[in-house]
């Protein structure tokens, strides 16, 4: 392909992502991912994708070659490889979450782990981007557990490999398929994946698969999650099942080795480019995250971080006499110092006066963090936006009411009494400006 075909392939993307996301969004995703600082990512992908969506996953990865992205994919075949088991009437079980690998289920393994590299490979090459099959010469390991039997435990990753494929202007794929010495050992593909991620620590890890996300006990998909504030609650709740527990510890494990600006995303093939490069994604986002400190009174640091905070995320000036009553305020504020609350208490119903977001910090997840702090101490609250600002969908997703006017759309939650609400909407309808 030439340079100037190349180019106009590029833009043309560039015009098509600027339907999902804003192009300074964009641009700022892709500037981030191509940093020479820290790789790109690594993208787990099921099996269970690769048997049934294939079309969908080869349209986004070549997608992310034509802006200029290299991820290393690893991938798995666990529904492939039981239906050949079956198929060949050899049992197989597992423990944990691995299967139990017999010498003839390792060898069936092994064709099938190859066959569907290739079939990933060959797909990727038709398309145009070049991809370089690595089936069994990266994870070198050891048999650690007799009851597994050829199950490879990770002691290595030849990393050295994976760089020169990425070097030659490849994309890596990679099967969970171990070795010691001369001999073959089955591996789980997500045990592969967080291995492969400690030794590359890239950006981003991504787990692509047919369900594309993390869900809530009403079955909505939870777009963001910060372990800081929430993990030992989600690890709590009935309604995750057993599986999703334990994907989510592995992913704990893996983000506490990772550096704090690395995040992982779970989402599905066909949403992977909005959830690469816009703010709000498609999936459930995981980061480490940050811990939010409530401020009853908030001191002069405080009022210091949060008039930066709000200037920065409204582009303009907080009014002076915002703090006269400090006492009336309470602020919520994440440790990093880039996402903010505050709730006036001089009304009879607590009113969210201000709730911002630094823009180099949009995408992240403090905003879904912090709202959850301020939700569990705050059952009633009520607020009020511009009908033009692009938080409004999230506003709309997450309130119980929401009256639009022309210059305010006023939002509750917990008010079902209509005086009261009547009182409410009155109150933010004549509030003076807070910013300027
Ligand atoms: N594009 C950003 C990233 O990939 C933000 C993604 C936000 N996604 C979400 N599910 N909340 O890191």
């Amino acid at each position: 392909m030439t340079k100037s075909s190349n180019q106009f392939i590029k833009n043309t993307i560039l015009k098509l992502l600027g339907a999902i996301g804003s192009e300074k969004e964009i641009n700022k995703y892709i500037e981030k991912f191509s940093s020479p600082e820290q790789r790109f990512a690594v993208i787990k992908v099921g099996g269970s994708v690769v048997e049934n969506d294939l079309e969908n996953l080869i349209s986004s990865l070549v997608f992310l070659n034509q802006v200029g992205l290299k991820p290393v994919i690893l991938h798995g075949a666990g529904p492939m490889l039981s239906a050949a088991l079956e198929e060949k009437r050899i049992d197989f079980s597992f423990i944990n979450g691995q299967r139990v690998t017999s010498p003839e289920v390792r060898d069936v393994a092994h064709e099938v782990f190859k066959e569907t590299n290739q079939k990933i490979v060959e797909a990727l090459e038709t398309q145009g981007a070049h991809a370089k099959g690595l089936v069994s010469n990266v994870f070198q390991c050891t048999k650690d557990d007799p009851d597994l039997g050829y199950v490879g435990s990770i002691q290595s990753v030849n990393i050295e490999l994976v760089n020169e494929v990425l070097e030659s202007d490849s994309i890596p794929v990679i099967a969970p398929v171990g070795f010691q010495s001369s001999e073959m050992l089955n591996i789980n593909a997500d045990i592969a994946t967080v291995e492969l991620v400690k030794a590359i620590n890239p950006y981003k890890a991504i787990f692509l698969s047919e369900t594309g996300g993390i869900f809530n006990k009403t079955g909505q998909l939870i777009p963001n999650i910060n372990l800081a504030l929430e993990y030992e609650e989600l690890m709590q709740e009935e309604w995750l099942h057993s599986g999703m527990k334990l994907k989510l510890q592995q992913i704990k494990a893996l983000l506490d080795h990772l550096p704090r600006t690395a995040s992982v995303s779970i989402t599905e093939p066909i949403n992977l480019p909005k959830e690469l490069f816009t703010d709000s994604g498609s999936g459930t986002l995981i980061k480490h995250g940050y811990s939010v400190a409530q401020h009853k009174v908030p001191d002069q640091e405080t009022q210091e971080h949060f008039k930066k905070i709000i200037e920065a995320s409204f582009s303009g000036n907080l009014v002076d006499g915002f703090f006269d009553d400090p006492g009336s305020l309470n602020i919520f504020m994440t440790s990093c110092k880039r996402a903010t609350i505050a709730i006036s208490n001089d009304f009879s119903v607590p009113y969210m006066d201000k709730f911002g977001v630094i823009p180099e910090a949009k995408g992240e997840g403090l905003g879904a963090g912090i709202w959850h702090e301020m939700r569990k101490v705050y059952p009633q609250v009520f607020w009020r936006s511009r009908p033009n600002n692009p938080i409004n969908n999230f506003y709309t997703s997450i309130c119980e009411g929401c009256q639009k006017q022309d210059e305010w759309h006023i939002f509750w939650i917990g008010i079902s009494d209509y005086g009261a609400l009547k009182d409410c909407i009155e109150y933010a309808i004549n509030k003076p400006k807070s910013v300027i």
